[in-house]
């Protein structure tokens, strides 16, 4: 049978390989017969990868010696590793989150790939509302800043680390959204493809995270609309895996929604919208601690 995916002996890289979606995307990636290496602060213990690297994508230096230890021509890259911000502050989260994704892809990538190559970010629904004027004046420095430090420092001036990383993570994943239309607009005359994918709510390692965040099992499951149940891992690792491969080979600058049809519904106003811009989030936080304070 023809080979349609194409990633027979293709050099793969996941972030976030040792759960979840991004076990799952590994997992299929070695099926197809790709040189996967997988890249986590936990272990992987996917079997058939070709190496696994502990990183911390919060720490440029660990982001720099883990890259020193893959090959010097990569083909298609997954960045899928992610915190919810519950257990994280926001500046940590946004980091994890946003950082982490711009500078790999700016110091490395983009000297990494050539012709042919594909990057797919896992950013989220929640970060749906991206295009909205109301958020780009919060994420615009951070992404238009280069380097490690000027970035880090663009976050440090936003001075908004005492917000919960709850709100971190809305902010990053909007931003990511914005960054595949950023990005791919230099990166593509490379002839390097940039997409995204972006899940409903999935029964990952985050599930307990999101469940507490949205207020219980029930209120997580309603989110989750007409397929009443969360989606599986896989049903997230094979589409982003799709994102990759030749058969997408036309395919660039696509924020792929992948929730059985959630959001399309409140974008086109069939149901009550739940997204809020990050200007209306720090209204409501100042309205709140004004009230408190009465
Ligand atoms: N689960 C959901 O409902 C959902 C919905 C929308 C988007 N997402 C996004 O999907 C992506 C995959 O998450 P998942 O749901 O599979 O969760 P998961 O917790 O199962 O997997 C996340 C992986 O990222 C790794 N990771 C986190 N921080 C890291 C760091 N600083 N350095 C190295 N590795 C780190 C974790 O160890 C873990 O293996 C994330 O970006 C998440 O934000 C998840």
């Amino acid at each position: 049978m023809k080979d349609y995916f194409g990633y027979k002996g293709k050099t793969a890289v996941v972030t976030g390989a040792s759960s979840g979606m991004g076990r799952a995307a590994a997992e299929m990636l070695v099926d197809l017969g790709a040189k996967v290496y997988a890249l986590d602060w936990n272990e992987c213990t996917v079997e058939g990868i070709v190496k696994f690297v502990k990183v911390n994508l919060g720490e440029k230096e660990s982001i720099d010696a883990c890259f020193a230890q893959l090959p010097e021509h990569i083909n298609s890259f997954f960045g899928i590793a992610g915190v919810s911000g519950i257990k994280t502050d926001f500046n940590t989260t946004v980091t994890i989150d946003l950082l982490a994704n711009t500078y790999i892809t700016e110091e490395y990538l983009t000297k990494r790939m050539t012709k042919g190559d594909a990057i797919a970010f896992i950013t989220s629904t929640g970060g749906f509302n991206w295009d909205r004027e109301g958020n780009k004046i919060f994420y615009l420095p951070l992404i238009e800043a280069e380097g490690w430090d000027a970035k880090k420092a663009a976050l440090e001036a936003m001075n908004l680390n005492r917000l919960p990383g709850t709100l971190g993570y809305m902010f990053a994943k909007s931003a990511m959204n914005y960054y595949v239309a950023y990005q791919q607009n230099r990166i593509v005359e490379q002839g390097v493809r940039l997409n995204a994918l972006l899940p409903g709510s999935t029964d990952t390692g985050m599930k307990s995270e999101f469940s507490m965040a949205a207020g219980g099992d029930e209120k997580l499951l309603q989110s989750a609309g007409h397929a009443h149940r969360l989606a599986e891992p896989s049903e997230m690792g094979e589409p982003v895996v799709f994102l990759n491969s030749d058969m997408a080979r036309f395919i660039s600058g696509e924020l792929l929604v992948v929730d059985f049809g959630a959001v399309i519904e409140e974008q086109a106003q069939l149901k009550p919208e739940t997204l809020m811009t990050m200007e209306q989030i720090l209204e409501m936080v100042k309205a709140r601690a004004a009230a408190a304070q009465q």
